[in-house]
């Protein structure tokens, strides 16, 4: 048996209709874990019917939505081994320019909502102990241009990410944020869908490519797996040396 083993673990990945969430649902899926997976609205995961992923809708910005898939969840199948918050959303506006609506949507999705999540699954899971994996960035760790809004997010996830780690080990609680670098998903067409600025981009990153979501599959196996049984409150960056430099 792998060492890196994820079979008949019951695991929900928040956004998992599309991009980096996609990828890592079909690959714990096919790694033989029972594969829960959200998104934002119904047509989102239409595709999930004859997929061997259970679709679950749920808008992160709702206040009751995640929280009542866990609960269902958990009351059909009695624990929820896993619980990886990969839905997130971005902005390329400049920050004197953000309106009231963006900054409330990027703060809702990405750092609200995902607390939201953690508190539920802490909910159902607290009297057997759980395993979060959150998605932060990169853009939590550093700066750059047109990222303000959602920058600040993913550094709040990081210290999140840190502080319920601490305050729920006693629980057997695990938490770690996974913070990619540029990956090549529908967030980064703004990039992708301009050849100079991929190329300018890609000159930037030591390994000298953007990542594709497959290359985050890994640090999900690893963070989800007993092979990180001794890590929490860490995080894992996979961005091909961009942080490193
Ligand atoms: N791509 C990158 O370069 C990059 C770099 C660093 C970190 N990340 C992080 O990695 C995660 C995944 O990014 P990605 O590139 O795969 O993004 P993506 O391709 O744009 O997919 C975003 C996913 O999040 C879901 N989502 C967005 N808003 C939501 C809401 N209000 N409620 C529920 N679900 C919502 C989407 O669902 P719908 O399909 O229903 O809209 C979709 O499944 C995000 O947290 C992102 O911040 C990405």
């Amino acid at each position: 048996m792998s060492y890196i083993n994820v079979k008949d673990k019951i695991v929900l990945i928040t956004g998992a209709s599309r991009g980096i969430g996609k990828r890592i649902a079909e690959g714990f899926r096919d790694e033989g874990a029972i594969v829960h997976g959200t998104g934002s609205k119904p047509e989102s995961i239409e595709w999930m019917k004859d997929s061997g992923i259970i679709g679950h809708s749920a808008d992160m910005r709702d206040p009751h939505a995640i929280g009542s898939v866990i609960q269902s969840i958990h009351d059909k199948s009695g624990k929820i081994d896993v619980l990886i918050n990969n839905a997130g959303v971005a902005s390329n506006t400049p920050a004197g320019g953000m309106k009231e609506e963006e900054i409330y949507k990027i703060v809702e999705t990405n750092y609200i909502g995902l607390f939201r999540a953690c508190q539920a699954y802490y909910k159902v899971q607290r009297k057997s102990g759980g395993n979060i994996i959150n998605f932060a960035s990169v853009l939590g760790l550093v700066g750059t241009p047109l990222s303000s809004v959602y920058s600040g997010t993913k550094g709040a996830v990081i210290s999140l990410t840190k502080a319920l780690a601490i305050e729920w080990v006693k629980n057997g609680f695990r938490l770690n944020a996974i913070c990619p670098g540029l990956i090549e998903t529908d967030m980064t067409t703004m990039i992708t869908d301009r050849p100079s600025i991929k190329e300018q981009v890609q000159a930037g990153i030591p390994m000298k490519r953007m990542g594709r979501p497959d290359d985050l599959l890994g640090a999900g196996l690893f963070l989800a797996s007993d092979a990180s049984s001794y890590m929490t409150g860490q995080i894992l960056v996979v961005d091909g040396g961009l942080t490193a430099q």
